[in-house]
């Protein structure tokens, strides 16, 4: 199976939060299945640096009401074949990739990511300059959700998947963006890419794609709900029949505590003594007192509202109480960032901050810690809970999308069969997290309790296989259902 995987952001070139990691493993995934694969990506700085030497597609095309443009192509993380938008007017700068360094988006992203989208479509289309075609595209999130729609208009092209990583970031743009963008008018329509009167890319790529995934089950259904469907429940629940929930994996080479060059040790299930090593090493480095004994907990995420970070915030002072400590990572919302620092100056030695985004010591936290903060309001799917279980740090999630699917709760029953990987609660307080965390420290201080929870996670498999054989299905499906 040809496939064109169209995405925003792509580990290891360029990350902002999970989709990179997914879009890093994924593709590589389902090449070892067989499937040809090919991911296609703007080209930003940080990709054409990381990418050092490239060929040059043999041609500089023009899309309608878009700056000229060449397709490079590289191959990046185990080879995977990678087609590169290199335009300068719209991604060579400084700042982010979405955002300006003042944490501004764009004011031109509607073009940006129009040109992805638009790209992408020219590629699945009969009338695409490149030899290689592909039979499905796989869009990802609103930045790559127009190209089902550019391509619904123009006979005989591949049908598109479309997954949705985030349904509260949609891409809405005023409504004369659709002249902008060449989009055809028939588009523009509350059946089609009209949202209020305004243009939605991802509501776009929700109607025309053949077929919809969202990355865990759980998050498939309650995205069909006013509470979690951000105003596009209607349209997929009308899609249902369309609509799969596929749980993402993790990269298991990336994310493997017994080779992580990150660490200050190795370890393994079989051979745990490195993981305290790891605890030490992470109490120096971010000036906690040094004490094995104390119960370590940490948080490494986008400081939003989405991430419940505001709640482990409020519960930090009671937490500190019980002699535990505290580490965050992350950066975002300004008022969050400033409320951590704050606590991190009146808790000295034991609340340690680091506002910024830091791969490496992202995982000297998976692994130095005791226990991973999740509490998220919403989460379709989540990585770091699963990296935690992998590197012997129960989580503590909140009951919602694809933490209920991946993390089993621990009670005397789950303890008994061995099946409880971390702590989940409902009730989406501080109170109801500081209750959870409670909970957990009473295990914590159960070694023989402790260790089976450490076993249980540590032996579990979060690989991409299983995942990408449903991604496969999914093509498959797409392929021979007609419109
Ligand atoms: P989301 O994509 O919603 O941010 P995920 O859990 O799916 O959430 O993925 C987040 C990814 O980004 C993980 O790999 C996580 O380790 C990483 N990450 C988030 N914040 C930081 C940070 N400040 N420094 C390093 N890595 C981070
Ligand atoms: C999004 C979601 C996160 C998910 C990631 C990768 O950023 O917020 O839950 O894990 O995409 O699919």
């Amino acid at each position: 199976m040809r496939v064109l995987f169209v995405t925003s952001e792509a580990a290891p070139l360029v990350k902002t939060g999970g989709l990179a990691d997914v879009s890093g493993a994924l593709p590589s995934a389902l090449r070892r299945l067989g499937d040809d694969v090919r991911v296609l990506i703007p080209g930003y700085p940080q990709v054409l640096k990381a990418l050092g030497t490239f060929k040059i597609e043999a041609f500089v095309a023009a899309a309608e009401g878009f700056p000229d443009f060449r397709l490079l192509t590289s191959e990046f993380s185990e080879g995977v074949p990678l087609w590169v938008i290199d335009c300068p007017l719209l991604y060579q700068r400084e700042g982010g990739i979405y955002q300006d360094s003042m944490g501004d988006d764009w004011s031109d992203n509607a073009l940006r990511f129009g040109l992805l989208s638009k790209v992408a479509a020219m590629l699945g289309s009969p009338s695409s300059p490149v030899e290689w075609k592909p039979e499905v595209v796989h869009c990802n999130d609103w930045q790559a959700g127009l190209t089902p729609a550019y391509m619904h208009f123009v006979p005989d092209s591949a049908p598109c998947v479309m997954t949705v990583h985030n349904l509260a970031f949609q891409g809405v743009f005023p409504p004369q963006t659709v002249e902008e963008l060449a989009l055809p008018e028939g588009s523009f329509h509350p059946h089609g890419a009209e949202y209020y009167g305004n243009l939605s890319f991802l509501k776009a790529g929700l109607y025309y794609a053949r077929h919809v995934t969202t990355v865990s089950p759980t998050y498939a259904e309650e995205i069909q709900s006013e509470e979690l469907g951000f105003g596009l429940q209607g349209l997929l629940k009308n899609r249902s029949k369309s609509l799969t929930g596929i749980l993402n994996g993790i990269d298991t080479e990336e994310w493997d505590p017994a080779t992580d060059q990150a660490l200050a040790q190795t370890y393994s299930l079989v051979k745990m003594t490195g993981k305290a090593a790891n605890k030490l090493a992470l109490q120096k480095l971010m000036g906690l007192t040094v004490d094995p004994a104390v119960p370590l907990l940490g948080l490494v995420s986008r400081f939003t509202h989405q991430k419940g970070v505001d709640l482990v915030l409020e519960v930090a002072p009671e937490l500190i109480a019980t002699k535990a400590q505290l580490v965050l990572l992350g950066s975002g919302d300004a008022v969050l960032q400033n409320q951590a620092k704050a606590l991190a100056k009146e808790y000295p030695g034991q609340i340690a901050v680091m506002i910024g985004f830091d791969e490496k010591l992202s995982h000297l936290i998976e692994a130095g810690i005791d226990l991973f903060l999740m509490p998220s309001r919403f989460e379709p799917c989540g990585l770091n809970q699963m990296y935690s279980q992998r590197y012997g740090t129960p989580p503590i999630v909140h009951a919602t999308g694809g933490l209920v699917d991946s993390v089993v709760d621990c009670t005397p029953d789950t303890l008994a069969k061995l099946s409880a990987t971390g702590f989940v609660f409902s009730e989406m307080t501080a109170q109801g997290l500081l209750a959870c965390i409670q909970r957990a420290l009473v295990v914590y201080q159960d070694k023989k309790s402790w260790g089976k929870l450490l076993s249980a996670g540590m032996s579990k498999d979060f690989g991409w296989q299983a995942s990408a054989m449903k991604y496969h299905e999914i093509y498959e499906a797409a392929l021979s259902t007609k419109e």
